[in-house]
């Protein structure tokens, strides 16, 4: 029997190369190998939206497209709306009950978003129990592993823990995931930083050719290059980063930036053609799926149903460990 594989994204509008090469690439290929649930986690976009909820379910539809047309395949995966199989808030409700506060307290990621987000309230209940519901949507299925970076590390331990004080109150029924660590490349934006739609420096999946070209030739690169026969430190180039993800002769680049025998508007250029015609695919099908909105909305709908059925069948087994007046 395949393993069972288990992720999730919230739904944040578009997504950038960063998705792309952080997440949703290695999600594609683990379809060939796994059973995999992949879910648009939208009731966790309410912890910090839930001041402004208009673009959640727009944002849900377009990230489907975005997955779909980048390969995640309905055939091969399950591919489904957290909000529309209510199992996982069933689940969370029980497991908050049995989740010690200073295990949410003390949450890094909690800390730090708390510290770091001053635009909206983060003092809620809701956002608190945030990596309780991130274990329910995981413990619901079953999962073996679970496809994450580095930053959901802490919730994947903290799942652990739940499960496994669950099991030793209950019985043996949650099974303990395993984080499958994605191994990250480097995906600075245009203006050295991480990539990230909230600091509009971002490769879109979406976007055009020209969209393409317009963002690669904003890049900062080495300040030291004034001149392309400028000694470059590539090392120090967002550029670079970029080139060695999506240019094979990247050794060969570098050494001629190092060199000084190579301008940036040269160099960028070979990015803009590799980061295309990595892109022509993905547009191929966009183009497709976007005057087939009845499809994605279909998928999901199927998705949810399937996913629901599995989920169910957990939370059937925890109700009757938890010893809840059965109605059967
Ligand atoms: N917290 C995850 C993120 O921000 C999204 C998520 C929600 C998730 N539920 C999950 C990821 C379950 C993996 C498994 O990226
Ligand atoms: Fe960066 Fe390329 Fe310019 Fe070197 S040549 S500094 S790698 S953009």
């Amino acid at each position: 029997m395949k393993k069972r594989i288990l992720s999730g994204m919230r739904p944040s509008g578009k997504l950038h190369l960063g998705h792309l090469y952080g997440a949703l690439s290695n999600w594609i290929k683990l379809q060939e190998d796994y059973e995999c649930f992949y879910f648009v986690a939208d009731w966790h976009a309410l912890t910090t939206e839930y001041g402004n909820t208009t673009k959640i379910s727009a944002d849900t539809i377009d990230m489907t497209i975005d997955w779909l047309s980048a390969g995640l395949d309905p055939a091969k995966s399950t591919i489904f709306v957290q909000s529309q199989v209510p199992e996982h808030a069933e689940l969370h409700l029980l497991l908050s009950m049995i989740t010690p506060l200073p295990w949410l307290e003390r949450c890094p990621t909690y800390k730090e978003q708390l510290r770091e987000i001053k635009m909206r309230d983060l003092h809620t209940y809701g956002f608190l129990g945030y990596p309780v519901l991130q274990a329910a949507d995981i413990l619901i299925y079953k999962a073996d592993g679970v496809p994450v970076g580095e930053d959901q590390l802490s919730h994947l331990e903290l799942t652990r823990e739940i499960a496994r004080r669950f099991n030793s109150m209950y019985g043996n029924i949650l099974k303990e995931p395993q984080a499958i660590l994605t191994k990250v490349p480097k995906m600075p934006g245009n203006d050295g930083r991480k990539m990230s739609k909230s600091y509009s420096n971002c490769v879109f999946l979406s976007d055009s050719r020209e969209n393409v070209q317009k963002t690669i030739s904003s890049y900062i690169t080495d300040p030291a290059r004034i001149h392309p026969t400028d000694i470059g430190h590539p090392e120090i180039c967002p550029v670079f980063a970029l080139n060695k993800v999506f240019l094979k002769n990247n050794a060969e680049i570098e050494t001629l930036c190092k060199e000084g025998k190579i301008g940036c508007v040269k160099c960028k250029k070979y990015l803009i053609q590799e980061i295309n015609s990595s892109l022509e695919n993905i547009r191929i099908e966009r183009e497709k799926l976007c005057n087939n909105r009845d499809y994605i909305v279909d998928v999901l709908k199927k998705g949810s149903l399937k996913a629901r059925e599995e989920a169910s069948k957990t939370i059937a087994e925890v109700k009757e460990a938890v010893k809840l007046w059965n109605m059967a």
